[in-house]
């Protein structure tokens, strides 16, 4: 261990100290509120069809959903190279959910998920109204994303994308591990009132959101840094400012259609894969 790993590894013990103090708030992690909501909905009864864009290399829900077999999950990546390498599901699909349109037929899914996607998308007026156009009536929503204005996304956002690669392979390798970082992000709309909008444009229903405002954690590397961003994280909390939040989960329905079904049946025909991915 050089010097400035041993600088860097003292400051992270330093802010581990100042993190058990942190109001509890601050110990609910995106992921994992994603991870039980997905797996909620999809647990509330049996044969559902799922849709999971921007599936990547795994499905992080699977592992909490009750009876798995019982449900059809569908993995949509613009990444045939990333869905490749999803293991957990079986029917995987490449296409760009930025287009007019996914490549599956209208108002089909139960759900419609993604999980670190929204940020990654050039276009979110094309996706949501994609997502909602997917759902059958009644059907449901789930995204969890970063916000654009916290300062870790302005930086990921002014920093060249090899740059932050190598900042976050150094700072941060365990998620070098896990291989699942460094995708240009855009964060076109990924705030609050600009997802609120997106949501009532697409006149979707039961609008819930949740907010994260610990962002410091990418920061404990420094520790005068990490207590600058610890301010800056309680300050926005604390007065609720939700367009500065650094994760948000959003959750919608589409509107149910009186003359539609409460619940469709999964049949293998009501999918439309345009390219579907082999083993
Ligand atoms: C950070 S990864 C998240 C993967 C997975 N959802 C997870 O949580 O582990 C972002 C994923 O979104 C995919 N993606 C980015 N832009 C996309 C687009 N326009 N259409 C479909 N997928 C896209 C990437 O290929 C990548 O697999």
């Amino acid at each position: 261990m050089n010097c400035l790993d041993r600088f860097f590894a003292f400051n992270r013990r330093l802010s581990s100290k100042l993190e058990t103090r942190l109001p509890d708030a601050f110990k609910h992690h995106l992921h994992t509120l994603y991870k039980y909501q997905v797996a909620a909905i999809i647990n509330r009864r049996p044969g559902q069809l799922v849709l999971d864009v921007g599936g990547g290399k795994e499905c992080p829900f699977l592992q909490f959903v009750d009876q798995p077999q019982t449900h059809i999950i569908v993995a949509l990546d613009c990444s045939e190279q990333q869905v490749r390498q999803n293991h957990q599901l079986a029917l995987r699909i490449v296409g760009d959910a930025a287009l007019s349109g996914f490549p599956l037929r209208d108002g089909s899914f139960d759900l419609v998920v993604s999980r670190s996607v929204v940020e990654h998308i050039s276009n979110n007026s094309a996706y949501f109204k994609n997502c909602a156009r997917a759902l059958r009536p009644g059907g449901s929503m789930v995204h969890a994303f970063p916000g654009r204005f916290a300062p870790f996304a302005l930086l990921n956002q002014v920093l060249p994308n090899r740059l932050v690669r190598r900042l976050i392979g150094y700072f941060l390798p365990e998620w070098v591990e896990e291989g699942n970082y460094g995708f240009v992000a855009f964060y076109n709309r990924c705030y609050y009132t600009a997802i609120r909008d997106l949501i009532r444009d697409n006149r979707l229903t039961n609008v819930r959101f949740v907010f994260t405002y610990y962002q410091a954690l990418y920061f404990t590397s420094f520790f005068p840094l990490y207590c600058l961003m610890v301010s800056f994280d309680l300050t926005a909390w604390r007065l609720g400012i939700r367009n500065l939040a650094s994760g948000i989960l959003v959750m919608a329905e589409r509107e149910r259609d009186r003359a539609a079904p409460a619940a469709a049946t999964v049949r293998g025909n009501d999918i439309l894969p345009v390219s579907e991915v082999a083993g």
